[in-house]
């Protein structure tokens, strides 16, 4: 879905966006292209790259592929000077590549343990400390990682996956006060459940079905539903995103955005 901006405000601004291969990185490419942003749209998938050649987004940006893995800290820093040799100096990084392994504690394996840890919080950090080095030497710039409304609230068979997203945030935070004396915003905008393929993933029964308890909420899994009504759309999360990197928000750091329809009562 596009949102039908017509206001190039990122006009000029160059930004990497990890994990856009498909989801909720994929409509935040977009989204800053349509604001007028030059974004690469990084993913480990290879099918990043056909993606992005079809991506002719109207504002006047552009959105080209670039296969990454976030959880090579040496492939990250190359893939910062290649972006930075071949399109410009980067003004907006966003870390939205993420995994979920869901599981009941008793049955998460090393593995999948280790994993999660690695895309979601290592990985958020090699990008971030590759965005910081260069952002602080030139006094601006802006970082925003996608986190989940599951890091500030416990959920059934999502242990691994809340612990990484909550060290993420928090990390997110002290990389934010570090570095706001050099001119550098760094916030979270934390999901609640998106209609991606990471959500779909957990619905293992007839879709209708799961939808409708994700949003009238579930007794035998401690969820309350989702106060608004509806499951969000990867362009609702976007344009959080958009909004944070921009200049409007230019007084925002550390903050944690909440897009869950109310979902985790932000209590
Ligand atoms: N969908 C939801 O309900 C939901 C809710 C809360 C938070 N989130 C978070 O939003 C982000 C995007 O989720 P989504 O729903 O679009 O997921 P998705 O699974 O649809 O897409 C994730 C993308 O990240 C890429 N990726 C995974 N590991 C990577 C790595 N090591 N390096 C580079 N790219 C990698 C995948 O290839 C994929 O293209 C994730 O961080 C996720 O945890 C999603």
């Amino acid at each position: 879905m596009t949102s039908g901006i017509t206001d190039p405000e990122l006009a000029g601004r160059v930004a990497l966006v990890t994990g856009a291969g498909r989801g909720i990185g994929q409509a935040v490419a977009r989204a800053l292209a349509e604001r007028g942003a030059r974004v690469v749209a990084a993913d480990r998938s290879p099918e990043v790259k056909e993606q992005g050649a079809e991506e002719r987004p109207a504002g006047g940006g552009r959105v080209t592929g670039m296969v990454l893995d976030v959880t090579d800290a040496a492939a990250v820093d190359a893939a910062f000077k290649e972006v930075e040799r071949t399109v410009g100096p980067l003004d907006i990084v966003v870390n939205v590549a993420g995994i979920l392994r869901p599981a009941p504690v008793v049955e998460l394996t090393d593995t999948d343990w280790a994993e999660t840890f690695a895309v979601n919080t290592n990985g958020v950090f090699h990008t971030s400390r590759a965005a910081a080095r260069r952002m602080t030497a030139r006094g601006k710039g802006s970082i925003v990682t996608v986190g989940s409304n599951a890091a500030g609230v416990p959920r059934t068979q999502m242990a691994a996956y809340a612990a990484s997203k909550a060290a993420a945030t928090m990390f997110t935070k002290c990389l934010g006060l570090e570095v706001a004396r050099d001119g550098v915003r760094c916030n979270v905008v934390s999901p609640g459940s998106t209609h991606t393929d990471m959500q779909r993933q957990l619905w293992t029964d007839d879709h209708e079905q799961a939808e409708a308890r994700v949003i009238g909420g579930d007794p035998a899994s401690y969820r309350v539903g989702i106060p608004l009504g509806r499951i969000a759309d990867p362009s609702d999360i976007a344009e959080a995103v958009a909004f944070l990197v921009s200049d409007r928000a230019r007084h925002i750091t550390m903050h944690d955005l909440y897009v869950d329809g109310g979902a985790t009562l932000r209590a």
